[in-house]
């Protein structure tokens, strides 16, 4: 299949294009590099656009003529959702029904999304599963579920074949493609966690007292090239007309300080860390069910956290570090 990738400069739509190739699959990028990198989709067609601008998106499909989009194109930081919610409800809302027309107009029937464990909220129960009670506490999951709903309600009147992917947390590195999570200011754990180690600086744990094994949250924290390989399975079984959400995570929750540990470990030297506060917004656990990727895509997940350190450290080592340039 012809995808067009939006957000395929980044971190989890790079690997995922460079996945589907793999594949056997052709991926063209959309992507506006406001924080994405050239570096991260040499040798494939670039379109340089912001989803918002519909004149941009239309030539992309005119262009490559795609049969399916992944979109990965969005605004990710929650606490900057808390205090610039207009932005997040532009390019995540806004932007995304703009794509919608667009793959309308043009034709385009089979989208893969980009959706994320803040749907959910703060869950009552977990292992989460996809028919939980959807309460975002912030604006991101809000955008997130926004869009979700504006799928369901296409996939009749357009007969959009669909699937809502919601990541766990995102983590590791393809350094076999050169690829791995680099951004500016970075504020997901395991690159904070490797950045303290290689700077031999501590980081800020963000919560000691919570009602948890060891008083730190729990995650469930997924390798990006089972989140990219979900996205192939997903892609190859779309149906016109027919909808679905998945949850893509391990089923198994970790705490920060075992994070901690797990690093290292793996890294050989010990990870220093100060107790901080708890960082507002943060659920205590949040830990997936992943029963239905599993029946519906055949999907398991086979890296561990181990491998995913791994893999983010034979990526730094390959480029020398994880600040962005
Ligand atoms: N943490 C620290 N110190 C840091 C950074 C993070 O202790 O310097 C802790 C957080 O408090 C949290 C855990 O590490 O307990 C993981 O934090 P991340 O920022 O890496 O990830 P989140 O769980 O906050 O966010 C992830 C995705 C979001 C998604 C969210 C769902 O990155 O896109 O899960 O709630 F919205």
């Amino acid at each position: 299949m012809k995808v067009l990738v939006t957000g395929g400069a980044g971190f989890i739509g790079s690997v995922t294009a460079r996945a589907l190739e793999a594949g056997g699959h052709e991926a063209g990028i959309f992507d506006d590099f406001s924080t994405g990198h050239e570096w991260a989709c040499r040798g494939r067609r670039v379109y340089r656009g912001d989803i918002r601008d519909r004149g941009a998106l239309d030539r992309a499909f005119a262009d490559m003529r795609p049969d399916a989009v992944l979109h990965f194109a969005g605004k990710i930081i929650v606490p900057e959702s808390v205090t610039n919610p207009g932005l997040y409800y532009d390019v995540n809302v806004i932007g995304s029904l703009r794509l919608l027309e667009a793959m309308r107009t043009a034709g385009c029937r089979r989208i893969v999304f980009s959706s994320s464990a803040a749907v959910y909220g703060t869950p009552e129960r977990t292992p989460i599963a996809e028919d939980a009670p959807q309460n975002p506490i912030s604006p991101y999951g809000r955008t997130k579920k926004h869009f979700e709903e504006a799928l369901e309600d296409a996939r009749p009147a357009d007969g959009l074949g669909y699937a809502s992917l919601r990541y766990f947390n995102a983590c590791g590195a393809a350094p076999e493609w050169g690829l791995g999570e680099v951004r500016e200011p970075e504020t997901h754990l395991l690159p904070i966690v490797m950045r303290a180690a290689l700077a031999g600086k501590p980081f800020t744990v963000c919560g000691t007292d919570y009602a948890t094994r060891d008083g730190t949250c729990v995650r469930d924290y997924v390798d990006v090239r089972d989140l990219a390989d979900a996205h192939v399975r997903a892609l190859e079984r779309l149906k016109p007309g027919v909808g679905n959400s998945y949850n893509l995570g391990t089923e198994r929750g970790t705490t920060v300080r075992e994070v901690v540990a797990v690093a290292g470990r793996v890294l050989g030297r010990p990870v220093a860390f100060v107790e901080g506060p708890r960082r507002p917004g943060d659920p205590p656990e949040l830990v997936a069910s992943c029963s239905k990727a599993r029946e519906e895509l055949g999907w398991t997940p086979a890296r561990s956290l181990e491998d995913s350190v791994r893999a983010v450290a034979e990526f730094v080592r390959s480029r020398g570090g994880l600040e962005a340039r």
